[in-house]
């Protein structure tokens, strides 16, 4: 989501409105702005794009020179008018738009409901309005500042009292959050992009601290009221830059956002004190599971990719046979599904036009469907009977990277859930599969730092124009998506085999000097990988391996190698994605390619 906010001598609503369009990559599933005019506070908002808050705003403009503004990416509570931001208390007196979740909106909620507050939104960020309104005491610095004690979670704050026309508030708990300085005005953006056009002088906020904002000054604070210097930075970033976080690319940006996007996928999703999962979205119970015979996954794409793993992982995990499809095929060929059915779609947008389609098909015959989607509120969302969100944010370049890696995610947590619920796996395999995964946002953030020696190798990459990735089970899953990747943005024809099944028609276009990228992380299967990749060396290839550290063993058999940390078999895709992923970028930024828009294609495809 994004934020902005503005106190000063020009109409609020203008520049509401230019940094809500700066901040649209953020989230666009709704919009609002609240300005404090002649008659009080006043708040617009509309579901959509910012474009048809606009069309509103230009019949019914806000005349005022202070005021919010939010866009967003629902959390809590599906995208629609109500949801949107900015929320206010019943008098109208507060209003407040918001970043992050807050983890004890429910207590506070029923509380403040039995003090006779009403809810209209089902939004967390609606707690914080009456919540505000609850303890106002004339001085909303003094009661953000106690409100603010009693909301746990990680999110950034800001907040408007018509009461106090003078000042604007904002808090920093966990969600970045700027103060931009002017000259008789400030500004408040949750991201640099949003204010960039009117300053370039800004506060940076830390955890824990707040800024009360008036025409002519900021004051810093710690959240328990003790005043803070800071010095101004100057940002010297062009806007396209800044949308991108200094990256050059929404793709690089996106592959770095992986360990976040990892640890907000798991969060809440695994009890740390009794390592459970817990998967409440999914409300099939274990008398249900019982009676499915059969799990298809269908999805398009990069999502089929993450079904790949998928199968292993139901399989493994809960002993069900499954299959995986791609969603254009599965419905023409009359597939047979019936109650016994479970069918699992994919898709990051959940807007994908084949996916839908597999998932009404699926629906009218009976199965009983589970969405694994980015965007709340979408379509598969919406239709499906369970739901479980990828929290990847936003994804914005065609290729898809973290919504694949946190698609992973699910899949681990579900066939877990799953399992807990069927009895097919000992605790102690749990216990030992969470511990590898609470390791995997640092590991990922390992393989970032390495990404030099990635680009250098790409750069060689750059130069063929056909190339092989091989490898077994989930490598061979892996290497399908690391290949797609490298097809999507360098335009370099590659094709990813079954390591064991190159032998049997295509080793004969390996000549002297095809690359071939061999994943070999599968322990069991380690030996097979090996003989696989000395037969394709035998006929010429340049082998660049990806293996587990510590298998130096491979060393001897390729030409190069990356190192990928330590974790268990199973989880090895979430790790040995990243190094294909950085290698795909910097082998279309060597080929020069628009590495966020590649040609011919489009990031959601809604036709059939
Ligand atoms: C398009 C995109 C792919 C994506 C696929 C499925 O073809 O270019 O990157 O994997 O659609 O999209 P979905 O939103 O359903 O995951």
């Amino acid at each position: 989501c994004g934020i902005i906010g503005y106190i000063g001598h020009r109409n609020a609503q203008d520049i509401l409105l230019n940094g809500l369009r700066k901040l649209e990559y953020r989230g666009y599933d709704s919009t609002g702005i609240a300005v404090v005019t002649d008659q009080g506070m006043q708040v617009e908002k509309a579901q959509g794009r910012l474009a048809v808050l606009e069309g509103r705003l230009r019949s019914r403009p806000l005349h005022g020179r202070i005021g919010i503004g939010h866009t967003r990416w629902a959390t809590h509570g599906g995208p629609s008018e109500v949801n949107a931001h900015p929320h206010k208390d019943r008098e109208g007196k507060i209003s407040v738009v918001h970043n992050g979740i807050i983890e004890n909106y429910l207590p506070l909620k029923e509380e403040l409901q039995s003090k006779g507050y009403s809810f209209v939104s089902e939004t967390d960020t609606e707690v914080i309005a009456h919540l505000l309104a609850d303890l106002y005491d004339g001085d909303i610095v003094s009661t953000v500042r106690r409100a603010v004690k009693r909301m746990r979670g990680a999110y950034a704050l800001a907040v408007l009292c018509s009461e106090e026309p003078d000042k604007l508030i904002a808090v920093r708990l966990a969600s970045p959050l700027i103060i931009g300085i002017g000259r008789g005005e400030n500004f408040i953006g949750s991201d640099i992009p949003a204010i960039l056009e009117y300053t370039r002088d800004v506060y940076i906020l830390n955890d824990g601290e707040m800024a009360v904002l008036t025409n002519d000054g900021v004051d810093l604070m710690t959240i328990e009221g003790n005043l803070i210097t800071r010095e101004m930075v100057y940002v010297d970033w062009d806007v396209q830059t800044a949308e991108k976080a200094g990256y050059d690319h929404f793709m690089l940006k996106e592959i770095h956002e992986q360990p976040k996007a990892y640890r907000d996928t798991m969060g809440a999703r695994i009890n740390e004190s009794d390592s459970r999962v817990i998967l409440d979205e999914v409300r099939l119970t274990a008398e249900q599971l019982r009676r499915i015979q059969h799990i298809q996954i269908v999805a398009c794409g990069t999502a089929y990719h993450a079904g790949l793993v998928g199968r292993q992982v139901m399989e493994q995990m809960v002993r069900v046979p499954t299959t995986v499809e791609v969603a254009s095929e599965y419905r023409y060929r009359n597939p047979i599904i019936n109650e016994h059915t479970l069918v699992i779609v994919v898709s990051q947008s959940g807007e994908t036009a084949d996916t839908l389609a597999a998932l009404r098909e699926a629906k009218r015959q009976g199965a009983r469907v589970i969405a694994i989607t980015n965007v709340v509120g979408s379509s598969a969302a919406r239709e499906a009977d369970d739901c479980i969100i990828t929290w990847a944010g936003p994804e914005i370049a065609v290729a898809s990277t973290k919504a694949y890696t946190t698609q992973l995610i699910v899949f681990y947590l579900l066939g877990m859930h799953f399992a807990q619920l069927m009895g097919t796996m000992d605790r102690s395999s749990i216990v030992e599969i969470l511990k590898h995964m609470r390791q995997l946002p640092e590991q990922v953030q390992a393989l970032l730092d390495q990404s030099e020696r990635v680009r250098a190798t790409a750069e060689r990459l750059a130069e063929h124009e056909h190339l092989f990735y091989i490898g077994r089970g989930l490598d061979y899953a892996a290497a399908q998506e690391g290949s797609l990747k490298l097809k999507e943005i360098s335009y370099i024809h590659s094709e990813a085999y079954a390591a064991g099944e190159m032998k049997h028609g295509t080793l004969a276009l390996i000549e002297q000097g095809t690359p071939v990228i061999a994943l070999a992380t599968q322990t069991e299967v380690m030996e097979k990988t090996i003989s696989n990749i000395i037969e394709v060396r035998a006929r010429g290839a340049y082998v660049i391996g990806i293996a587990a550290q510590g298998n130096e063993e491979l060393e001897k058999s390729v030409d190069e190698v990356f190192y990928i940390p330590r974790t268990l078999d199973l989880l090895t895709p979430a790790l040995a994605i990243v190094p294909l992923q950085l290698l795909a970028y910097y082998a279309a930024l060597a080929r020069g390619n628009d590495v966020d828009k590649p040609r011919n294609l489009a990031k959601s495809v809604t036709v059939e």
